[in-house]
This record gives structure tokens, sequence and C-alpha cells, in this order.
């Protein structure tokens, strides 16, 4: 019952994101691409919308990589990241990394240290070791 759940939430919002104005959609086609193409696109909602600011500013130095994109491109990337960010605290890390968020940390309270080392796994940001595309959001 609550993937069933989780899983129509997630269809609710995909539509949400696809169909709201056309800024928006342009913004969440390019961050599919884009944000999609070394890692899952992360979601929206799992960071605020401060954090995703800082982010796209710096994404010469993102996480040790260039992830850089052309002045349009990124302001349309982040205009879609603001409209569905978290907020509040919970959606807030000062590494900008949504594995540090309260959030993340609370819901990934049962994992161990020795867990998230498995080859498996590597590192916190590898949501799809674990996860389907519906926790995703795909
Ligand atoms: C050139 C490859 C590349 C592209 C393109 C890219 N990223 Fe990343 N991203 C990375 C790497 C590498 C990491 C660090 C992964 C790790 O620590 O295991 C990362 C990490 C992240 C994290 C932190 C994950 C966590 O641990 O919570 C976020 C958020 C993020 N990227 C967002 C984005 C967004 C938004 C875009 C599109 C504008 C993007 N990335 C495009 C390479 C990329
Ligand atoms: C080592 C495996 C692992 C990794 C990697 C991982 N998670 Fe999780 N995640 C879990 C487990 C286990 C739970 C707890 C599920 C429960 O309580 O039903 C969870 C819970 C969640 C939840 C809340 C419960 C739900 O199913 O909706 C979300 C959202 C989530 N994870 C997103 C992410 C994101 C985003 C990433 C990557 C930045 C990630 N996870 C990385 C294992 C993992």
């Amino acid at each position: 019952m609550k993937r069933l759940l989780v899983l129509l939430l997630v269809l609710v919002m995909n539509q949400a994101y696809a169909e709201n104005g056309k800024p928006a959609s342009a913004g969440y086609e390019k961050w599919k691409k884009e944000c999609g193409s070394c890692h899952v696109a992360y979601p929206p909602h799992m960071l605020s919308g401060e954090n995703w600011q800082q982010l796209m500013k710096h994404l010469d130095k993102h996480f040790d990589s260039n992830a850089v994109l052309d002045t349009r491109d990124n302001s349309l990337i982040l205009d879609f990241l603001k409209r569905y960010a978290g907020s509040g605290e919970r959606y807030s890390s000062a590494s900008l990394r949504i594995s540090d968020t309260p959030w993340f940390v609370r819901e990934h309270r049962v994992i161990s240290e020795n867990e998230w080392k498995l080859s498996q796994v590597k590192t916190r940001s590898n949501c799809s070791a674990c996860h389907g595309k519906v926790v995703l959001g795909d």
C-alpha cells in the first residue's frame, strides 16, 4: 500500500513538473538531460532553493567535476529546481549534498557505515544502487 501511494505521488508530481508554464517545461527537459547524464537527476524537492542556487552557481567546481552549462540552460534549470525545491532546514545542507540534509539522514538512519561502503553502493550519492526509479521520480 505504501509503495502504491508513493508511486501515485510520484506520478502526480511528474505531471506537475511537466505541465506547468512553458519556462518550467523547458527547464524540466534540460534538467533531465543535463543533470541526469553523470548520475540520476536528483529530484528538486530533495534540496532547498538556496542550496540549488549555490550549486548551480558553481557548476565549474561541481564535487570535483566540471558540469558547466551555458547561461541560458543554467537559468532554465535553476528556475525549474527552485520552483519545486524543498523548503526549511530539513532540506538544507552546507555541503549542498542531498545526502547530508536532515531529512536524508533521518530516512537512512537504518543503514550502517559498513552498508554505505558496500562495493555495490560506494557512495551515498549512488541512490539507484538501492532505489528504483519510483523513489527518484522517474
Ligand atoms: C560531469 C558529470 C556531472 C554532471 C553533468 C552533473 N553532476 Fe552532479 N555530481 C557529479 C559528481 C561526480 C558528484 C559527486 C558524487 C559522489 O560524491 O559520489 C555529483 C553530486 C551531485 C549532488 C550531490 C549528491 C549527494 O550526495 O547528495 C547533487 C545535488 C548534484 N550532483 C546535482 C547536479 C545537478 C543539479 C546537475 C545539473 C545541473 C548535475 N549535478 C550535473 C557529477 C555531475
Ligand atoms: C545503501 C542503500 C541506499 C542508498 C545508496 C540510498 N538510499 Fe534512500 N533509502 C534506503 C533505505 C533502506 C530507506 C528506508 C526505506 C524505508 O524505511 O522503507 C531509504 C529511504 C529513502 C527515502 C524515503 C522513503 C521512501 O522510500 O520514499 C527517500 C526519499 C530516499 N531514500 C531517497 C534517496 C536518495 C535521493 C538517495 C541518493 C542521494 C538515496 N536515497 C540513497 C536505502 C538507500
